[in-house]
């Protein structure tokens, strides 16, 4: 047993003492009118029926070209889906539904003030709009297929509406998600190699309009900086005709949407036809090392397994009004928000700003006004809402048929009161276990033929085949009681493709762990390597216990400790910093830093601000630390790596440890003392840690 390996023996004791949940059954009403009500599905998807099976979900899309070859392993990882077809993928999610029912509504936007009225876009009206502004990216800025783009926009329906008109090209968009700050989309410019920016002048959130567009002039510095110029920031404005931002627009470089679309009204773009393996879209998502990861997604692939879990998992019909709470700008809002329920041709809800504005009653009032019920969010949003209104669903008169919670392992009791309160018992409710990488999801229960489980993302979705193995590739049987690494079997049509830029590092980080052969053409020799932790039950039934990399999870959303370290690292003063998870009652974990600073410099509050504020200038809002630690030294081996465990379990209140091994065990209990002084003075002491909790600490961070 190493330091570093992730998963040691001791997850199997805890594991053991995991209660077992008990099942719970859909409503008899919802499994009559569910679209999977037949076990038979089972049978078209067992694994002999591989890869063939996903035939099922290709056939819910239009195609231009069928395609020859299901699966092409000729290359592996490098797993090509549907080979030889060609398809638009802005066809099949707005033009096909315009022709049938032009009328339906597509997209109904929420904005964040409850006096604006919400909007209704019909399937027609967003083919307009998708045309009008293919027709300013291609004619207006010269793009073309294979051109990347990168979006820094808000919750609103101009994003989809350009995630879409990129689609019909052949562009490659990378939405960065509005809350990252200037810098961070920045990177992820240079990275992907955008020339143009597309961004909105301001946003509504927390009642007050935010300047967004001041963040596209960091970002198009931050990109210069990497080498990448940008040639345009077209800016949308929230208010067509009136501008929300203080920063000025650049002379030759930043040009209003709205005045560009006027000189293509009515414009009609062809949508192109694209191979099946042309990459739709990038999404940026952290891992160990800082330098953001690109996930590259497919087009007939991606846009095939969107469609088949949205129509079996979600249970979205046409006739549905469906709304996710999450943010388009990260996969979920892809996948489930924007591709799924429009490639299916039902009627999606955009919500602009933030679910407890300006109360927890909110999210009920918008499924009651706008007959909301298939409800999809994170164990963060379920958490807050209960903290703030526990009493308030049973308020309003919405009806829930399906539930779907993704992103971080959600609490049995708060999955008991989403189910009776938010569910009001009616609704089934998916607990979907997935990652950016792979596009949509990979661990749910099949919510008319496989009782839920609190807690349990459910045993691998249709056609896919997880497996657990420990540290030497020997697969943990089910039902053992221990823990191991979550892998999948096989390849599945919404696998993304590469990193952006770094093929060998997708090999290495996702492959290379269980490949058992790198000269193999057999997709068996590949499992795929999620960097999760899980137990599986006798059932079958997966916990995800959460990352085993260097990745925190806060309120759903990645962020890696190198990323954060490296941002502390910006200010001058720091000498050495150190990131780590601290248990967090509503956003599952928050972050808290731990620096020492060069040789001449004082510790002071002003400092710590310092840091902070350089986190979140690099990173975002969302990694801002809870609290900034500044240490004399940090503990450390003897080699000199910095014990992250070991502060991490100060910042919980865990026991330490041994660490008579360290160089320098007398700062130990000097930190500790200081850390936790300070915390029980300002009140913020983390409840005490469950015993899965503490192995979390216990194992954090290799020691690096
Ligand atoms: C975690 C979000 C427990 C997991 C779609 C994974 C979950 C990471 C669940 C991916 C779930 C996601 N139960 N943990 N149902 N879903 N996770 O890339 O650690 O933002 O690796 O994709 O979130 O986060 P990402």
């Amino acid at each position: 047993m190493t330091e570093s390996s992730p998963i040691q023996v001791s997850e199997a004791q805890i594991a053991v003492h995991w209660r077992e949940e008990g099942y719970v059954e859909p409503a008899q009403k919802f499994v009559e009118q569910a679209n999977a009500k037949d076990p038979a599905i089972f049978e078209r998807f067992a694994e002999d029926k591989f890869p063939d099976c996903f035939k099922e979900y290709a056939d819910l899309l239009a195609w231009d070209t069928p395609w020859h070859t299901t699966l092409d392993t000729s290359n592996p990882p490098f797993w090509k889906w549907f080979v030889g077809g060609r398809l638009n993928a802005c066809y099949n999610c707005v033009d096909r539904h315009a022709e049938a029912n032009p009328d339906k509504t597509a997209i109904i936007f929420v904005p964040e003030l409850e006096s604006d009225e919400h909007v209704h876009i019909s399937y027609a009206e967003l083919l307009r709009q998708v045309n009008e502004f293919a027709a300013v990216l291609r004619d207006s800025l010269g793009l073309k297929t294979g051109d990347r783009v990168t979006l820094h926009m808000p919750m609103v329906p101009e994003l989809p509406v350009t995630m879409l008109a990129c689609a019909r090209l052949g562009v490659i968009h990378s939405q960065v998600f509005g809350g990252f700050s200037g810098t961070a989309c920045g990177h992820r410019i240079a990275d992907s190699g955008s020339r143009i920016l597309i961004t909105m002048d301001g946003y509504y959130r927390g009642g007050q309009l935010l300047d967004h567009k001041a963040k596209a002039d960091e970002a198009v510095l931050e990109a210069v900086k990497e080498g990448q110029e940008v040639d345009k920031v077209l800016v949308w404005r929230r208010h067509p005709g009136q501008y929300a931002s203080q920063a000025p627009m650049a002379e030759g470089r930043d040009v209003f949407v709205d005045e560009l679309l006027a000189q293509h009204r009515g414009a009609v773009v062809d949508p192109v036809s694209m191979p099946a393996e042309a990459p739709l879209f990038l999404m940026y998502t952290s891992g160990t090392t800082g330098r953001p990861k690109g996930c590259q997604h497919s087009t007939g692939g991606y846009l095939a397994y969107v469609t088949g879990t949205s129509k079996y998992y979600q249970d979205i019909h046409p006739d549905d009004v469906y709304w996710c709470m999450a943010d388009i700008g990260w996969i979920t809002g892809h996948s489930y928000i924007v591709y799924g329920p429009l490639s299916l041709g039902t009627t999606t809800v955009v919500y602009e700003g933030v679910p407890n504005y300006p109360d927890g009653g909110r999210p009920w009032r918008i499924a009651e006004k706008l007959g909301v019920n298939i409800f999809h969010t994170s164990p963060t949003s379920i958490r807050m809402l209960r903290k703030v209104g526990p009493e308030e669903p049973k308020k309003y008169n919405y009806h829930f048929k399906h539930m779907t919670t993704v992103g971080e392992p959600i609490e049995p009791e708060v999955w008991r009161w989403y189910h009776s309160e938010v569910g009001k018992g009616e609704a089934a409710i998916v607990d979907t276990w997935w990652q950016t990488e792979n596009g949509g999801f990979l661990g749910s229960t099949l919510p008319a033929l496989q009782p839920m489980k609190p807690g349990s993302c459910g045993p691998g979705v249709l056609g896919v085949y997880p497996v657990i193995y420990d540290e030497d590739g020997n697969e943990v049987p089910k039902g053992s009681g221990k823990a191991g690494n979550i892998c999948i079997r096989n390849p599945w049509p919404g696998i993304f493709q590469t990193i952006w830029g770094q093929p060998d590092r997708f090999v290495s980080t996702y492959y290379t762990k269980y490949n058992k052969d790198q000269d193999s053409k057999d997709w068996r020799d590949w499992p795929y390597f999620a960097g999760d932790g899980a137990v599986q039950a006798g059932d079958g039934y997966f916990r995800i216990l959460g990352r085993v990399d260097d990745v925190i999870n806060v309120a759903g959303h990645r962020l890696g400790t190198k990323e954060i370290e490296s941002a502390a690292l910006t200010v001058g003063e720091v000498a050495e910093a150190a990131a780590v998870p601290v248990i967090d009652e509503i956003r599952g974990r928050a972050v808290e830093v731990y620096v020492s600073l060069k040789p001449g410099f004082e510790p002071s509050l002003e400092m710590a601000d310092k840091v902070s504020r350089a986190i979140e200038t690099e990173i975002g809002k969302i990694a801002r630390p809870k609290n900034v630690w500044i240490v004399p030294d940090m503990p450390k081996t003897r080699s000199g790596k910095i014990m992250r465990r070991v502060i991490a379990s100060i910042s919980n209140f865990a026991d330490v440890g041994d660490v008579t091994t360290l160089a320098n065990p007398e700062v130990v209990e000097n930190i500790r003392h200081h850390v936790q002084t300070e915390k029980v003075a300002r009140d913020d002491v983390p409840r005490e840690l469950t015993e899965l909790e503490f192995e979390e600490i216990k194992k954090f961070g290799a020691e690096t």
